[in-house]
């Protein structure tokens, strides 16, 4: 799959991380910056990876900030985004399973390396259920 990265400085490192798995696995990485670990503001790179994966560039997204919070807000302000917070590889198994999620947002301050990389294992090896969380998913909608 394309699969479009971000994140901001608190995730920088795990950043690496996610794209040296993702490619290990086959994937074709946009790595969308930042490229250093100096400081910036999380939803300049939220946003371009969410217009990637909603445009069309990509299939799916990863973003990580300090709690993966802000990229998730940011990302989901963007129409057909929606970005789940995985605190932990059940939570990525579910925002499939469940939520039909097209990004996934990872506290990198609370996370590492391994649980990551478990998390995006069960985010790939997941299909949405559809049925009753269709319906939810289809009530998901901007408002005001
Ligand atoms: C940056 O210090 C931090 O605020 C950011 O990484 C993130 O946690 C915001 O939600």
């Amino acid at each position: 799959m394309k699969i479009a990265v971000g994140s901001d400085h608190a995730g920088f490192e795990l950043k690496k991380a996610v794209v040296a798995w993702l490619e290990r696995n086959g994937h074709e990485c946009h790595d969308m910056g930042p490229y250093n670990d100096e400081s910036v503001d999380y939803p300049d790179y939220a946003r371009k990876v969410a217009e990637s994966v909603a445009g069309g560039a990509a299939d799916q997204g990863v973003l990580l900030c300090g709690t993966g919070i802000g990229v998730s807000i940011s990302a989901n302000k963007v129409r057909g985004i929606r970005a789940a917070l995985a605190c932990n590889p059940e939570f990525a198994t579910l925002a499939r399973q469940h939520n039909n999620a097209n990004v996934i947002c990872f506290p990198a301050r609370f996370s590492d390396p391994t649980t990551i990389e478990k998390s995006l294992q069960n985010w790939f090896a997941a299909d949405f259920e559809g049925g009753r969380h269709e319906r939810r998913v289809n009530k998901i909608e901007p408002c005001s």
